[in-house]
């Protein structure tokens, strides 16, 4: 019986000390008429080893996108080597908890091991090798998970801002058909999934046609294509509603479905072009001024504020475009996971997500909640 006792006070205890459980509303639940809420997994807390952020996801989010989990690097590291064990535990992690899972991603430039494209150390493959690598790759990736995964990323960032084709060594191996090849087989190997485009500033002018030529073309030669994902790395004022209203729009005039993937506002000051999402790699802190990373006591009352403004503008957007979006999915669960703590500069203390690094609300998710019944 005293076991019995202390059981319960441990159980209680857990319960009301995890922040953020028995308080707040609930996104998928304020947002359900309108979109799935989505958010980005690790392993960890696939994994069991970080509980709180395992409540808040399960809590909040009926969507979930591995972070890294299925990335190519990843799941097939080697020639002839597939590993699934972590994209296993997101897989089963979603799945006990009833949330759409997001496939990310089959087809990318980076995060991809350089065998895949060389034929020896430095010595670039030859189209046929390549295509069978991708077809080998997709078939057994999307294969594996058929029937479990409800959407994929096919292809990743295969555009540049103007709207000419990204140069990668998919592009300049294969040439530009990679693409529908890609989607083909990705829709033979799982064909109940959904296939998605994803890539960032997607509102830009030059991006925005190409990528409306390359939907366009994919649906004339009868290949599946079901959604736009864009990616929403932005920041205060980098990337404005206008021009979200806008692209929203004209991505459904497609015929296709809107996804804001990868949502998170930058919120750190950055020394070079904003736009320039392309740097592969980050630089060390102690090779920057200190005046790039201006929170690390915490971030202040008037910036969360200032945060909560620029969630809820663009939330008001996707709330009045909610017949064309599927999806709006935060790259992370908390503050303290973010990428932004580790890019562009390495170290950082970033505050880019709407739960922060004791995964407590801040006034953000408020702000967020309060526009689910906007109507403009
Ligand atoms: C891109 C990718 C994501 C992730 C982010 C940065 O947007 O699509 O998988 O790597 O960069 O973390």
């Amino acid at each position: 019986m005293k076991l019995r006792n202390s059981l319960y006070t441990i159980f209680l205890l857990t319960v009301f000390a995890l922040p953020g459980i028995a308080r707040e509303a609930v996104l998928k639940d304020v947002f359900k008429k309108h979109f799935y809420v989505g958010t980005a997994l690790n392993d960890q807390i696939c994994e069991g080893k970080n509980p709180a952020a395992a409540a808040i996801a399960t809590r909040q989010f009926n969507a979930v996108t591995p972070e890294n989990e299925l990335k190519w690097e990843r799941v097939h590291p080697e020639m002839g080597k597939f590993d699934f064990r972590a994209s296993d535990r997101f897989v089963d992690f979603a799945k006990k908890n009833n949330m759409l899972i997001i496939g990310h991603v089959l087809l990318w430039h980076r995060q991809t091991p350089d065998w895949v494209f060389e034929d020896s150390p430095g010595k670039l493959t030859d189209r046929e090798t390549l295509l069978k690598r991708l077809h080998e790759h997709i078939f057994t990736v999307a294969g594996h998970y058929k029937g479990r995964i409800h959407g994929w990323d096919v292809v990743n960032e295969a555009v540049n801002d103007d709207g000419s084709m990204r140069q990668s060594k998919w592009f300049k191996i294969i040439g530009d058909d990679y693409i529908e090849k890609a989607f083909q087989w990705a829709h033979e190997a799982a064909p109940d999934a959904e296939l998605y485009y994803n890539d960032y500033n997607m509102w830009k002018p030059g991006k925005r046609r190409t990528v409306a030529k390359m939907v366009r073309r994919l649906q004339e030669k009868g290949i599946r294509i079901d959604g736009i994902g864009m990616q929403g790395h932005w920041s205060w004022n980098y990337l404005s509603n206008e021009e979200l209203d806008a692209s929203i729009e004209d991505y459904s005039a497609l015929g296709v479905q809107v996804d804001i993937t990868e949502l998170d506002i930058a919120v750190l000051p950055r020394k070079w072009n904003l736009t320039d999402m392309d740097i592969s790699a980050s630089v060390e802190i102690n090779e920057v001024d200190k005046e790039l990373d201006p929170y690390t006591e915490g971030f202040p009352v008037e910036m969360q504020q200032k945060l909560a403004e620029r969630y809820a503008g663009l939330f008001r957007v996707f709330v009045k475009h909610r017949d064309k979006i599927g999806r709006v999915t935060f790259w992370g669960v908390y503050d303290g996971m973010s990428w932004l703590n580790g890019w562009p500069i390495r170290g950082r203390t970033s505050y880019p997500l709407i739960f922060d690094r004791n995964y407590h609300a801040k006034p953000a998710f408020d702000a967020i909640v309060a526009t689910a019944r906007s109507r403009n």
